[in-house]
């Protein structure tokens, strides 16, 4: 088990699916975790199970399109935490269904707020922490969108590339500083994400097929699967990454 012990972590979209499951990993592998979310009582919910674990969780409600709750949210953790943030998740994401035809520029600027501008904002306001300490993890949740095509995704597909970029941009100007800083790429993982794509079909069993088939493993994962790859980027043991994009996929690219 790689160990985060005495590290603080903020976990982003961390009320629901992968994000509960990275802020329950990393607090089982000795993290103290900022639960952040926009979703007061499902943040709520998740620090106190993670208390109730055993583990130390810190509740952090904050809107990652907002820069100033976003700037709050690192100025709190440094204060708590002797001036350090040793690991930033930006986890938090949300979807939409559509070609750039069907897709508002509404839709579009929603998106880009939360998938891109959310890990924006906070990458900014605790890089200066981590490079004085000159240590310090950054994963992003990017997609298989992140690094292929996907049908009627577009603001979907658009805004993870653009995750996959900040990672690698990042990764090349602050390589020196002891700061990493990496993306992971889940294939389909079974989430009230996807619950709620699958709920939008008329044939939810048949769309269900459809989205596992393109996996090599014919499944889709479990959140915990993709929580397993955070802990390794956020310990020390992964020091020699940084700028991948890390595939845990099943197989999904592995066909295209
Ligand atoms: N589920 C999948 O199949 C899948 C596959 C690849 C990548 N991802 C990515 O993984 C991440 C998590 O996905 P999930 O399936 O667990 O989603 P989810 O919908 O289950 O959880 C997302 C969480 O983010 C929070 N959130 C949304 N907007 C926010 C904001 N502005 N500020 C703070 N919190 C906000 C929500 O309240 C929710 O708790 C997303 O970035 C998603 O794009 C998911």
């Amino acid at each position: 088990m790689f160990s985060l012990r005495n590290k603080a972590a903020i976990v982003t979209g961390a009320a629901s699916g992968i994000g509960a499951a990275i802020a329950e990993s990393f607090a089982r592998a000795g993290a103290r975790v900022y639960v952040t979310d926009c979703n007061e009582a499902g943040a709520e919910a998740m620090a106190r199970r993670i208390e109730e674990q055993g583990g130390q969780a810190r509740l952090a409600v904050a809107d990652v399109t907002s820069e100033a709750q976003c700037q709050a949210l690192a100025a709190r953790v440094l204060s708590e935490n002797d001036d350090r943030c040793d690991v930033l998740v930006n986890n938090a994401g949300v979807g939409h269904v559509g070609t750039i035809l069907t897709t508002e520029p509404a839709d579009l600027e929603r998106l880009w707020q939360v998938n891109l501008k959310g890990a924006y904002y906070l990458s900014r306001a605790v890089l200066p922490a981590m490079i004085r300490r000159r240590a310090g993890s950054i994963v992003n949740l990017a997609s298989i969108a992140g690094v292929t095509g996907m049908e009627a995704r577009f603001a979907y597909v658009v805004t993870k590339h653009a995750v996959v970029g900040l990672t690698r941009a990042m990764a090349m100007d602050h390589g020196q500083t002891g700061v990493r800083i990496n993306c992971i790429c889940p294939g389909r993982v079974q989430t009230p994400f996807v619950d709620a794509r699958l709920k939008e079909y008329g044939d939810p069993a048949d769309y269900l097929k459809q989205m596992v088939a393109p996996h090599a493993l014919k499944r889709m994962a479990q959140p915990w699967e993709i929580a397993a790859a955070a802990v390794y980027l956020a310990s020390d043991e992964s020091a020699f990454v940084t700028g991948s994009a890390m595939l845990v996929d099943g197989g999904y690219t592995a066909g295209k």
